[in-house]
């Protein structure tokens, strides 16, 4: 069964009173164990989409569905990072990762103790009490990565992650991410990413949603089988791109 289905979503945004159609039409799915990117270019929906499967949003028209139950019905759990780490200023690296946790358990000792472990996992141990002022951009997303996984959601949002970083830690923190993904002791199982980079999509997805520009429709879907870690300066990478690129401009 798939892990989630949205199915002929349309949001209209009021505009200062104006009407603006943001999706239209958009249907796919993400199976269990699947990393699906969605491509389209700026201000095309992407983040619209991340904020329906928060609840964050209710589509104007359209289905959500997880393991085949209603959005409001299906409790999946769902972490996100965003672009820009969206970390707490005033409080440090463990606390930064523990308030994800507090709401959820009243365990001191466990949420300690989880915290750290997935401080550890990121590659940032040691740097626990420092503040994210001290932090360079790499290093606070990866805090932002390990308070999405410290709570073993079964889905994981990723909302252009790697955009606001140079290139060396954004292809670092891909590569690492892609290895806690084929994890089978880290959660999460499922991901799905929005991003407007076809390599970073082609290197990372098993499928990838192309999407138009705004009112975003699905160009097509482009699966893809080669194996990880991916030679991103092979013909077939090359190739996959190619395809990538043909669909976005076929509008
Ligand atoms: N709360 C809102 N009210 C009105 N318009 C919005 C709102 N949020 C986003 N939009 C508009 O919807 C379109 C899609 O936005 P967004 O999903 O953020 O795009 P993307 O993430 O692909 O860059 C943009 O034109 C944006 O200006
Ligand atoms: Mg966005």
């Amino acid at each position: 069964m798939d892990f989630l289905e949205m199915k002929d979503i349309a949001v209209e945004y009021d505009s200062n009173g104006k009407k603006l159609l943001s999706l239209r039409d958009i249907s796919f799915s993400v199976k269990s164990n699947q990393f699906v990117s969605i491509i389209g270019p700026s201000g095309c929906g992407k983040s619209t989409i991340i904020k329906i499967l928060l609840g964050l949003l209710k589509p104007s028209l359209g289905s959500v569905n997880f393991s085949g139950k209603p959005l409001g019905f299906a409790t999946p759990k769902i972490s996100v990072v965003f672009q820009n780490a969206a970390l707490f200023p005033w409080l440090d690296v463990l606390k930064n990762v523990e308030i994800a946790l507090e709401p959820l358990t009243k365990d001191e000792n466990y949420i300690k103790e989880t915290s750290e472990k997935f401080i550890k996992i990121v590659g940032i141990d040691g740097f626990e009490e420092a503040y994210p002022r001290e932090l360079s951009g790499g290093m606070k997303q990866r805090v932002s990565i390990a308070r999405a996984l410290v709570t073993g959601p079964d889905m994981l949002l990723l909302d252009e992650p790697f955009a606001a970083l140079d290139v060396f830690s954004a292809q670092a923190l891909r590569e690492e991410l892609l290895d806690l993904w084929e994890s089978p002791t880290i959660p999460p199982d499922t991901i799905l990413m929005v991003t407007h980079n076809v390599d970073e999509a082609v290197q990372m997805s098993d499928k990838i949603v192309v999407l138009s520009s705004r009112p975003a429709t699905v160009l097509g879907e482009i699966n893809i089988d080669l194996p990880r870690p991916r030679n991103t300066r092979s013909e077939e990478f090359y190739s996959v791109v190619d395809s990538v690129v043909k669909l976005m401009s076929s509008v």
